[in-house]
C-alpha cells in the first residue's frame, strides 16, 4: 500500500473536490408551499394574508418587505444558496421578474395554503393545484427561453422543495365550525392529506420532476399563537398538536418510501425539521437566542432591535436566524444527497 506525502494528499483532495463540484449541477430550485416559503406571491392575490409591509423584511436586502413572512430570508432562499443557485428565489407572480430570473429558481408558494383545497379557501389564497398550473405555465416559458432540450434537462435536474401542511390543521381542521372536523377524525384527515401529497408528487413527476424534498410539519403546538391559546396550561406547547405533527410526519415518511419504490427514477427525500425546531424552541440559548419573549415583531413599529436573538418573528413565523439554522440542518441531514 502506497504512503502518500502531504503534497499528494492535497492533490487527491483537490481532485475529489473537483469531482464533487463537477457533479454539483443543480440548475434551479423550484418551490411549492405556504408562508413558510412564500417569497411574495400573495402580494398579487386578493387576500388579507400578506406581509409586504414594514416591519416585515426589515433585515432583507435593502430592508424590503417582499412578502416573505419573516424579517429576512426564508428557508427556500437558504437552500437555493446552499446548492450554489441564487441567494433568493423570486415569486412567480412578481412582475418585476421574468423568465430570465426564473430559469435558475422560482417560487410558487402561497401563504395560507395547504394540501386540502378547503384550506386555501379559508383566506382566499392559491390552492396547491393552482401552484401546479403556474408550474406548467413556467415550463412552457422556460422551454421557449432556453430551448426544448435544455428546458427538459433543467426540469429533471432541478430540486423541488415542498413545504406545507400546518395550515391544513391550524387554519382548517382545528378552526371553529370546521367542516373537515365533522367529516373526518384527525387520523382520517391525516390520511386524506397524505393522499393529496402523493397525488401532487405524482403530478410533478409526470411533468418531469425527479428530485423532490417533502417538508415535515413543524412542532405546530409550539408556535407562539398556540402557546398563547395554551396560556391556561402555563404557556407550554400544545402537546396534542405536536403529537398530530409527529404522527403526520411518520405517515409522510411512509409515503416517501412508497413513492421512491413506485416511480422509476424519482428521488424523494423527507426534510424533517421537527426535531431541530423543537430543540431551538426548548433551548434557544444553545443557539444564542433568548428564552423569554415569544416573538420579535408584534406588528408594531417598536420591534426588537436585534431579531437574531429571537426564535419567532411573528406569532406564526420564525425569524431569519431560525430559518437559516433549520435550512442548514435539513441540508446537512438530507438534502446534501441532491448535491
Ligand atoms: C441551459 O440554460 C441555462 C440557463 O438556465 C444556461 O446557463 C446554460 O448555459 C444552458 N445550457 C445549454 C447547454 O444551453
Ligand atoms: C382540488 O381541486 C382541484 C380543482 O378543482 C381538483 O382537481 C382536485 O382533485 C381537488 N383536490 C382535492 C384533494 O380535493
Amino acid at each position: 500500500m502506497a504512503h502518500y506525502n502531504t503534497m499528494q494528499w492535497l492533490l487527491l483532495i483537490n481532485f475529489l473536490v473537483l469531482i464533487v463540484q463537477t457533479r454539483a449541477k443543480v440548475p434551479a430550485i423550484i418551490i411549492f408551499g405556504d408562508s413558510s416559503v412564500d417569497s411574495g406571491n400573495n402580494n398579487e392575490l386578493n387576500t388579507v394574508l400578506k406581509s409586504n409591509f414594514k416591519p416585515y423584511g426589515r433585515d432583507f436586502i435593502g430592508g424590503k418587505p417582499t412578502g416573505r413572512f419573516s424579517n429576512g430570508k426564508v428557508p427556500g432562499d437558504f437552500i437555493s444558496e446552499a446548492f450554489g443557485c441564487k441567494p433568493t428565489v423570486p415569486a412567480y407572480l412578481d412582475s418585476s421578474y421574468s423568465i430570465k430570473d426564473f430559469a435558475t429558481g422560482v417560487n410558487f408558494a402561497s401563504a395560507g395554503t395547504g394540501y386540502d383545497n378547503a384550506t386555501s379557501d379559508v383566506l382566499d389564497v392559491m390552492p396547491l393545484w393552482k401552484e401546479l398550473e403556474y408550474f406548467k405555465d413556467y415550463q412552457k416559458k422556460l422551454k421557449e427561453y432556453i430551448g426544448e432540450e435544455n428546458g427538459t434537462e433543467t426540469v429533471s435536474e432541478a430540486v423541488y422543495v415542498m413545504s406545507l401542511g400546518t395550515n391544513d390543521f391550524l387554519e382548517n381542521y382545528y378552526s371553529m365550525n370546521s367542516r373537515r372536523a365533522s367529516q373526518y377524525t384527525v387520523e382520517q384527515f391525516q390520511w386524506f392529506l397524505i393522499e393529496s401529497a402523493g397525488i401532487f408528487v405524482k403530478e410533478l413527476y409526470n411533468l418531469g420532476a425527479r428530485k423532490l424534498s417533502v417538508g415535515s410539519l413543524p412542532p405546530m403546538g409550539c408556535l407562539p399563537l398556540e402557546r398563547t391559546r395554551n396560556a391556561f396550561y402555563g404557556s407550554g406547547c400544545n402537546e396534542q398538536y405536536n403529537k398530530v405533527a409527529r404522527d403526520f410526519n411518520k405517515k409522510l415518511q411512509g409515503l416517501v418510501v412508497n413513492l421512491n419504490r413506485e416511480l422509476p427514477g424519482i428521488h424523494v427525500i423527507l426534510s424533517d425539521s421537527y426535531g431541530i425546531l423543537l430543540d431551538i424552541i426548548r433551548k434557544p440559548s444553545k443557539y444564542g437566542m433568548f428564552e423569554m419573549g415569544f416573538m420579535c415583531n408584534q406588528y408594531s413599529p417598536f420591534t426588537c432591535t436585534d431579531a437574531k436573538k429571537y426564535v419567532f418573528w411573528d406569532s406564526f413565523h420564525p425569524t431569519e436566524k431560525t430559518n437559516q439554522i433549520v435550512a442548514d440542518n435539513v441540508m446537512r441531514k438530507s438534502l446534501f444527497r441532491f448535491m
